[in-house]
Order: C-alpha cells, then structure tokens, then sequence
C-alpha cells in the first residue's frame, strides 16, 4: 500500500507536471495543506521533503516551500518510441569513457559509484584483517553458490523487509553485474530479443552485445518510469525471451515504479510468460523514509540483483542474485565462467554484516547523498544556461538534457580536457536518441574544487549552446 505521504507528494508532484504550480511560485503553507487535505502535518511536512528530495521544491528559509525551477521541458522530453536493435555495438564507446574516467586527477562526475569517503572503511578493514588472521585451508576456495553465511546474512536483510527468499535461493558473485549477466545467459541463447530500458543502465547494453541478443528498448519517462504502453507493444510483438529492469532508482534517470505501475508490470510480464531480472543496486539508496520493496517481493519468479558496490565498497565486488528455481543453473553457469567469487571478501563481508553497523551506515550514507544532491542540483540550476534541463531523481545522480540536436558528447570531450567527466547520453542506448543528454553523478563532496567544476561545466554548456 503506498504511503499517505506519498500519496500527497504523487498528487503535488501531479499538480507541478500539469502547470498549477509553476516554476517559483509559492506553495500553499504546511497549515494550509493539512487543512485543505485532512491529512496530518507530519504527512504533509513528509511529502514535502519527500518532493524537496527528489529536486522538485525547494525550502526557503522562513517562507516556506517553492516550486524549483526549470522542471521537464516538453521538448526535451518528448518520449521516443520503442526501438529495436538487431545488434548492440556499444561496448567499445563505454570502454573508452569508463578508461578515460579512471585518472585520479579527473572530477568524477562521470563515475556511476558514490563518493568512496563515505564507505565506512576502517570498519570493513578490521573485518578484512580479522578474517584473513583466521582463514583456514578450507575457506581458502568455496564454490557456487557460495559462502553460507554471506547469503545467511543477506536472506536475514530480504526478511527485515517482509520478503521471502531462502538462502538455497541466493548466488553470490563478483558484483550486481556478474549476477546480472549470468541472469541474461541462463535466459537467453544468442539471436534472442531482450526488452531493456531506453535510457539504459549500459552494462545492460554490454551484455546484450556480449551474448549477441537483440534489444528492445521500451521508452522510461523522467517522471513516470517504464513505458507500459510500449512495453505491452514490445511482448506483443516480439518473441521477447527476457527483460532486465529497474524499478527502483533507474540508472541513469533516477525515477522510481509506483505501486500501480509495478503490478500492471508484473502482470503484463506474467501474461506473456517473460521472465523478469530486476536491477536493484540502489536498493539501499531511497529517498524518504521507507525502503521500496523490489518486485521479487511480489513475484517470487523474478531474478532479483544486487550488490554491496554502492553501499559499501565498489572494491569488494561482491554482490548476489536472488535467482528461485534457476539458482542451480546460475551457479552451474558460474562455475564455468568465474569459478567462484573471492572467498575472503565473501566471509569479510559476513563478519561485517554480523556487527551490525550496517544500517546505521546506511542512515548516514542516505542523509549525506540527499544533502550533496540537493547542493549541486541548486548550483546546477543556477549556473547552467536556460536550455539545460536538469531532472532530478532518487540516488546521487542526475539527468540532464541539452537542447535537441545537440551532442552531449562534445561537452564530454571538452569538459575531459579540463579534467571533468561527465557521462555522455551514448553510454546509455544502443541507438542515438540520447545524444543529447548526460548524467551526473552527485556524490561528490561540495568543495571549491567541485564547485569550481561545476561552474566549467556549466561555461562550457553555455558555450556549446551558443556555437550552434
Ligand atoms: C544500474 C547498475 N546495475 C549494476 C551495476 C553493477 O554493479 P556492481 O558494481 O555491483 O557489479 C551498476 C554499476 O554501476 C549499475 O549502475
């Protein structure tokens, strides 16, 4: 059941989208929220910052809430229809970027990790080091599915939140990414179509190149989420053997399924008998009070992934899929490829995730992430010229789009030479119709080195626009 503040933040946030409040004009008072809904001030002040969070109000001191400027430009964002891809060629431009992003001298506005300074890493190295001191020949090597008490320990975390899943269920593996694409292959023989998201998380993309599928990218809206509309298209079409979603925080857009949207996505799914492997990295990473529940939760057929990568430490590369009945074959798969994943880090995890300071790091790393999002999102709407529109979304990134016709990529290239990464919209389809558009990722700590960053980039969009 959706809560009641989130309600009221679906039906203001309806309201902005529809034009009854419009950029910079002042919203009606907590008090006169409450009285006008009969919801209580808590409810209200919730829905507030819970639309505050998400970039589209904003506090001011001693008067209230405002409607932030610059929201979504109907020409930026008018929804591309479902593309077909018989081939994905995307790999190479997605290795450049990401072996360009690796200097150390760069602003990492590229990067898809949050800002490393905020993973708790003495603790994790006391529990590295406690385990390395006790490692017995036997724990040197556990194969699939993996440690015990690594999945224990994570089957514990899927209950605390009312889902089911079985340790047996669960396969540990070097990261989200390694989870998903044995997903993909266990799923799929080459020549098969996939549904993905358009934008995409590019690892999808990858993959999809990898096993030689053939995509179909069904249109997310920066406001709504996943096309359903198209996505029924594409079923009904197409002999789509698998679909790999976001549901939560989509990657790059930061949008999130409603309640609503979530079941119809299921059912649709379910009519037409294709299975779903849910993405959910940034499971961890909500804004608002309560963690959203992933759809394994509603249909124990989907492959649920995730990781520890943008909680804990990106290094670790541990993560697992939740995977039901098709664990065995996961695990059978992995053992031909990998082998296993790093048994050390594996118990390490464990040891940490028994001391229970997890959650509160969890706290912590939300509060900080929101409070870094909302800094840059002010600057950038501050700074960047009127025909950028900036959207913002849960989790530390942001999407910005230029005007249409124009080539993320450039700003890219220049913001490069001046040691910036941002990450180009051609990172996320396996066609063109995000060139003119790149994520940010907002992370990073607010300084006179990031914001003196942000103010280049935001000179060099300016410059971009005015060439054209
Ligand atoms: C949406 C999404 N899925 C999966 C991954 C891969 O996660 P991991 O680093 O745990 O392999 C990433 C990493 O950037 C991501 O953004």
């Amino acid at each position: 059941m959706t809560s009641k503040y989130r309600r009221l933040a679906r039906q203001l946030q309806g309201q902005i989208e529809a034009g009854v409040w419009q950029s910079g004009d002042k919203l009606p008072s907590l008090r006169d929220t409450v009285k006008q809904s009969g919801f209580s001030l808590m409810t209200v002040l919730n829905a507030y910052q819970l639309l505050e969070s998400q970039g589209w109000i904003l506090a001011q001191p001693q008067s209230g809430y405002r409607v932030a400027p610059r929201q979504h430009s109907p020409a930026n964002t008018a929804r591309p229809a479902l593309h077909a891809a018989e081939a994905v060629d995307i790999n190479a431009f997605i290795f450049n970027v990401l072996q360009a992003g690796q200097r150390s001298d760069c602003v990492a506005f590229g990067s898809a990790f949050p800002d490393s300074s905020l993973f708790p890493q003495e603790q994790l190295a006391r529990s590295l080091s406690r385990v390395a001191r006790h490692l017995t020949p036997d724990q040197q090597l556990v194969l699939p599915p993996g440690c015990a008490e690594l999945r224990r320990a994570i089957a514990r975390r899927y209950a605390a939140r009312g889902t089911e899943v079985a340790p047996e269920e669960i396969v540990i593996t070097s990261g989200a990414l390694e989870a998903l694409n044995l997903s993909l292959q266990v799923l799929t023989r080459p020549g098969d179509w996939v549904v993905v998201e358009a934008p995409a998380f590019y690892g999808a993309l990858q993959a999809i190149e990898r096993l030689q599928l053939k995509a179909l990218a069904v249109p997310v809206d920066v406001a709504s989420g996943l096309d359903l509309g198209a996505l029924a298209d594409a079923l009904g079409r197409y002999p789509v053997k698998a679909c790999w979603l976001m549901s939560h925080c989509q990657n790059p857009l930061g949008v999130s399924l409603g309640a609503e949207s979530r079941s119809r996505l299921l059912a649709l799914l379910r009519e037409h008998q294709v299975p779903l492997i849910e993405d959910d990295v940034y499971a961890e990473l909500y804004d608002g009070e309560q963690a959203p529940l992933p759809l394994r939760a509603l249909d124990r057929d989907v492959l649920h992934c995730s990781s520890f990568s943008k909680t804990l430490a990106t290094g670790l590369r541990i993560g697992w899929v939740s995977a039901g009945e098709r664990a065995p074959d996961i695990q059978r798969l992995q053992l031909m490829s990998t082998l296993s994943t790093s048994a050390p880090m594996q118990l390490a995890l464990a040891d940490y995730l028994a001391s229970h300071h997890y959650d509160r790091h969890l706290h912590t790393l939300r509060r900080v992430l929101l409070q870094r999002k909302q800094r840059f999102y002010k600057a950038l709407c501050q700074q960047l010229p009127e025909q950028v529109c900036v959207h913002p979304g849960g989790g530390y990134f942001l999407w910005l789009s230029l005007p249409d016709g124009m080539d993320a990529t450039r700003l890219y290239h220049r913001a490069l030479s001046e040691d910036i990464t941002i990450a180009p919209g051609r990172m996320f389809a396996a066609g063109d119709q995000f060139r003119h558009c790149f994520r940010l990722n907002v992370s990073l700590p607010w300084n006179s080195r990031t914001e003196a960053a942000i103010a280049r980039l935001a000179a060099l969009a300016r410059e971009l626009i005015q060439g054209c």
